[in-house]
């Protein structure tokens, strides 16, 4: 905290440290339009604000657009008693005006620069626009993919979501300089266990599972130095996040040492009410401020009661104090006391955000998250074919940059149909064949599509769900593509065999049956405003996929949740016996426990040959590293990058280990022929984890060491911890 902060506080009034703490939409301070209280990301719940008092609340959200932030901020500054400048905040969750693919699919390029440099952009364009602060990255962990928000999260690893969370946030945050924006990691804590994947439900999981799987990733967020948190929804050990002491005073702010702000989500202060966890507004405003809790996004129960409970000595003014002054150094901190307009600019904004290099960026990113989920042979398809043929409900829109887009536009993100063209020209015609809804029965396209697909050399089949199926309160009990894409598919089939699959959603589907028929998948997620080029590039052979999955996907939705670093049972299925039912052991009468994915999956074009497994040495005294590395040789046709994957199991603990878990990852590039050496470290840090007194200790005994291209690999080494 800085002497002038602490001068402006000093300054001000009780009621105003108070509106200080409030959050409402930018909108609000708009003069071209009717000033109202709009809600965007949430139910209209009543803000009560003293109309004299509106023009001192201290930050806003979400409203994109250079102009609309000058007019909204000025005419804010112009009707303020105070003059202390706005602090806007936005929904930048991937991407800003050029969008690149949901986090989901970011995650599985296993490009922690990529991550930075995607973050970055977004965090550029967002500036420009004077935004100050992002609600981002997301980094729940995730096991249910009927939860339509897995989009956002970067998956079921912890390690890997806290490995994106650091890569995100310094790209966000950079230096703070006039391009950086604030961090806000959200949403604390544990949001992704709702129960049953619907969206708000209960979270019901134990201290260990929380500290073992779901806390991670919030702390590398921290420990990055991310200078916001936001509070989930959700209940956890019964209590709602925003008012929950354990959370967010005991863990966030006293274990963690994080000192910078804590936000509410929308209106999750008065859902406290509907949980049954307090009675009134009175006590919501107790309650999140007792926890820890500075700024109330979206409903009004400090303004309405926080001077009451000072009055009755519930609260006192020291904690209103350091919420105020933690948002005002923040302000400080970005610039926004010297210049409220900080970094917008209007033509400069014009200039950055859609262009060629965040374009080039953004593609970039596309193709190196997209995943091949099978491929019999046909992919790459070769340019030099005279006709191609585009079909499916997804191949000619726009609608595929994905949910939360921001800025982002359908117009101007290019569609497949698009980015074949400006490949390959007019030897590329479309069909849609059918409908995109999920309950679509219509097959009045399938002819006009088949004659398509068999006048045509090669046929590209866009299936998947609408955008709009994922993303927040979109939550599924069905996540296998609808009946109608899988008959469209087989008619086309029978004309042209020549086909590839690209696939487009937001979550992990149950495709067991599109595995069985389609000739070659290309997942591609949800790719962002340039998801049709980088499909193109890759379909036709011009960038080989290199993209992992980081979610597992299922066989069929019965088998959810479903993740690869599970406890084992006392009763374990033995691996040999996957495909058998085998009673009493731990299994099903009518499936395999495999997935039909497992995390970390993704093919390639080339082949790659991983040989000379090596461990330094087979024990470990307290303190020492050891390494592990292997030789990854590309063996096949194309020049491509591999994720390479390590895994460690401890075997035996005081408490139950995990099958496996990852513990490091290195992206290489490696032309056709080359061979490299990959190494990773080994250390004591790398095998704590949470034991039966609720320590972080590593134990000793034996640990089990395991290199490879997916979840799936075999251990190759194990060695003792001394
Ligand atoms: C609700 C969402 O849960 C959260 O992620 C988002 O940041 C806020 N609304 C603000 O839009």
């Amino acid at each position: 905290m800085s002497k002038r902060t602490k001068e402006i506080l000093a300054n001000m009034t009780l009621e105003q440290k108070i509106y200080h703490l409030q959050q409402i939409t930018t909108a609000t301070f708009l003069t071209t339009k009717e000033s109202k209280f709009e809600i965007i990301t949430g139910p209209d719940s009543a803000v009560k604000l003293d109309k004299g008092m509106v023009y001192d609340v201290g930050t806003s959200l979400n409203l994109v657009g250079a102009e609309t932030m000058i007019d909204a901020e000025s005419n804010y500054l112009k009707n303020s008693k105070y003059k202390i400048p706005l602090m806007i905040m936005q929904d930048v969750i991937h991407g800003h005006r050029t969008l690149y693919p949901i986090n989901l699919a970011v995650a599985g390029s296993f490009d922690r620069e990529l991550a930075k440099d995607l973050a970055q952009m977004a965090a550029k364009e967002a500036a420009l626009d004077g935004m100050s602060v992002t609600f981002a990255p997301m980094v729940d962990l995730v096991r249910d993919p009927r939860w339509g928000r897995v989009m956002e999260s970067s998956g079921e690893d912890p390690y890997l979501n806290g490995e994106m969370a650091k890569a995100t946030v310094e790209g966000y945050q950079g230096d703070m300089g006039k391009y950086n924006i604030a961090a806000c990691v959200k949403h604390f804590a544990a949001y992704g266990a709702a129960e049953a994947g619907r969206d708000y439900n209960t979270v019901d999981i134990s201290e260990r599972t929380l500290r073992e799987y779901y806390l991670p990733a919030y702390k590398s967020a921290v420990d990055a130095g991310v200078k916001m948190v936001m509070t989930a929804f959700n209940i956890v050990d019964g209590v709602p996040c925003v008012g929950n002491k354990h959370l967010v005073k005991e863990i966030l702010r006293d274990e963690w040492g994080f000192d910078g702000i804590v936000i509410s989500d929308h209106g999750a202060y008065e859902e406290m009410i509907v949980h049954g966890a307090c009675e009134d507004k009175k006590e919501a405003a107790f309650l999140a401020m007792d926890a820890g809790c500075d700024i109330e996004m979206m409903s009004s129960c400090y303004v309405e009661h926080l001077k009451e409970l000072i009055d009755e000595g519930k609260v006192t003014v020291e904690q209103l104090d350091k919420a105020v002054l933690r948002i005002l150094d923040l302000k400080e901190e970005l610039g926004v006391l010297d210049n409220p307009y900080r970094s917008v600019n209007v033509e400069e904004a014009k200039k950055v955000q859609l262009s060629p290099e965040h374009r080039a960026l953004a593609r970039r990113g596309a193709a190196e998250s997209a995943v091949l989920l099978k491929n019999d042979g046909v992919l790459p398809f070769s340019k030099k074919v005279d006709s191609v043929a585009v079909i499916g409900p997804l191949g000619a829109t726009g609608a595929i940059h994905g949910s939360w887009h921001c800025g982002g536009k359908i117009e101007e993100t290019v569609s497949v149909y698009d980015g074949l063209k400006s490949l390959l020209g007019d030897k590329v015609k479309y069909a849609q064949g059918c409908p995109i809804e999920y309950d679509a029965v219509d097959e009045s396209f399938f002819d006009e599509a088949c004659q398509l697909a068999k006048a045509s050399e090669c046929v590209v089949l866009c299936l998947g769900e609408d955008q709009e199926y994922s993303g927040e309160g979109n939550c599924r009990t069905s996540i296998d593509i609808p009946e109608l894409q899988y008959k469209l598919l087989d008619r086309i089939l029978e004309v042209n065999k020549n086909v590839a699959v690209a696939l487009f959603t937001g979550r992990p589907l149950a495709i067991s049956r599109l595995d069985k028929t389609a000739p070659a998948i290309l997942n591609m997620w949800m790719p962002g405003t340039e998801g049709g080029n980088a499909c193109a590039s890759l379909l036709f052979g011009d960038a080989v996929p290199s993209g992992k999955i980081t979610m597992t996907f299922p066989r069929a939705l019965g088998q959810c949740p479903i993740y690869y670093n599970h406890y084992t049972t006392g009763r374990p299925k033995a691996q040999e016996d996957d495909e058998k039912f085998v009673r009493f052991t731990s299994c099903y009468l009518d499936m395999p426990n495999s997935p039909l994915y497992p995390f970390g999956y993704g093919l390639s074009y080339t082949s790659f040959e991983y040989s000379d497994f090596k461990l330094s040495s087979n024990t470990m005294n307290r303190g020492d590293t050891l390494v592990a590395s292997v030789k990854v040789k590309n063996t096949g046709k194309y020049k491509a990058k591999e994720a390479v994957q390590l895994y460690i199991r401890d075997v035996k603990g005081s408490c139950v280990r995990p099958v496996k878990e990852l513990k490091g990852f290195e992206k290489i590039t490696l032309d056709v022929g080359e061979e490299k050496t990959v190494s990773f470290d080994i250390t004591e840090e790398m095998l704590k984890y949470w034991n039966r007194d609720l320590k972080f200790v590593a134990e000793k005994g034996e640990f089990q060491v395991f290199i490879g291209k997916d979840s799936a690999c075999k251990p190759f080494a194990s060695f003792m911890l001394i």
